[in-house]
């Protein structure tokens, strides 16, 4: 089942998505949850962090899963995407590397990795949450469409519209790596909650067909429709002002 969180505007949205968070972390303390990158979460993140340093959370025991990483840069390249969730999320929140399952781009064995991935989340029974936002392409992570709801952590080509929605990170389009690794559907879709967050109204589109299309290897967000416990996140400009359901 889908519930709808509209919210009037971003800062709406990112107050209750880290309410939202909030109830996570007090329900289960330990709770093992993909996070994301990407513009959308990182004012929920910011909040997250307030929230912290007004003693009113304790994120110290998460068990963070990074969702998707570039393939071919080093490990500590300021972009890849790891660097940038210990920027925004792991380190301001005060989490611990030793509860962050990393994806091991770097290994000269990306299968294998993917595959130690895919055993570290069986390992923990499985993710409590994935957090996740909506590609301009319909990804979730990288899961790129098509891709298919069984699909696992694995590597991939970045499609276009990737490449072209990245570039602004790179400098310039022909800079942006063209593979990565991403947590597969399997894992994302399987996990006991899913919360999409959703802002700006050059997601509109996208968020209708992936709520109210059919469900499609070519639309990867629409898999979500039949997952049982979805929370889409969305401001008013992203929803549409006249679309209320
Ligand atoms: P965004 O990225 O939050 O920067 O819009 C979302 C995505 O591409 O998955």
């Amino acid at each position: 089942m889908v519930r709808l969180i509209l919210t009037e505007d971003y800062e709406a949205l990112c107050r209750s998505g880290a309410d939202f968070l909030a109830g996570v972390i007090a329900a289960k303390p330990d709770a093992a949850v993909v996070f994301p990158t990407g513009e959308t979460p990182m004012g929920i993140y910011r909040e997250l962090a307030e929230r912290l340093r007004r003693g009113e959370i304790d994120a110290t025991r998460l068990r963070v899963f990074q969702l998707d990483e570039y393939l071919g840069i080093p490990p500590d390249d300021h972009r890849s995407l790891f660097r940038w969730m210990e920027s925004a999320l792991i380190s301001p929140l005060g989490i611990p590397m030793t509860n962050v399952v990393r994806l091991s781009v770097n290994s000269s064995d990306p299968e294998a990795a993917c595959q130690a991935y895919d055993e570290a989340v069986r390992a923990v029974g499985g993710l409590d949450l994935s957090v996740l936002g909506l590609g301009p392409n319909g990804h979730l992570g990288f899961n790129e469409p098509p891709s298919k709801p069984d699909s696992t952590t694995r590597v991939v080509e970045l499609t276009e519209e990737s490449i072209y929605s990245n570039a602004r990170y790179w400098g310039a389009r022909d800079r942006v790596p063209r593979r990565a690794i991403t947590a597969g559907m399997d894992v994302l879709l399987s996990a006991r909650q899913v919360l999409l967050v959703v802002s700006g109204e050059h997601k509109r589109d996208i968020l209708h067909r992936a709520l109210e299309g059919p469900v499609t290897p070519d639309v990867p967000a629409s898999y979500l429709q039949l997952v049982p416990d979805v929370t889409v996140l969305a401001d008013r400009v992203a929803w549409g002002p006249e679309r209320v359901r």
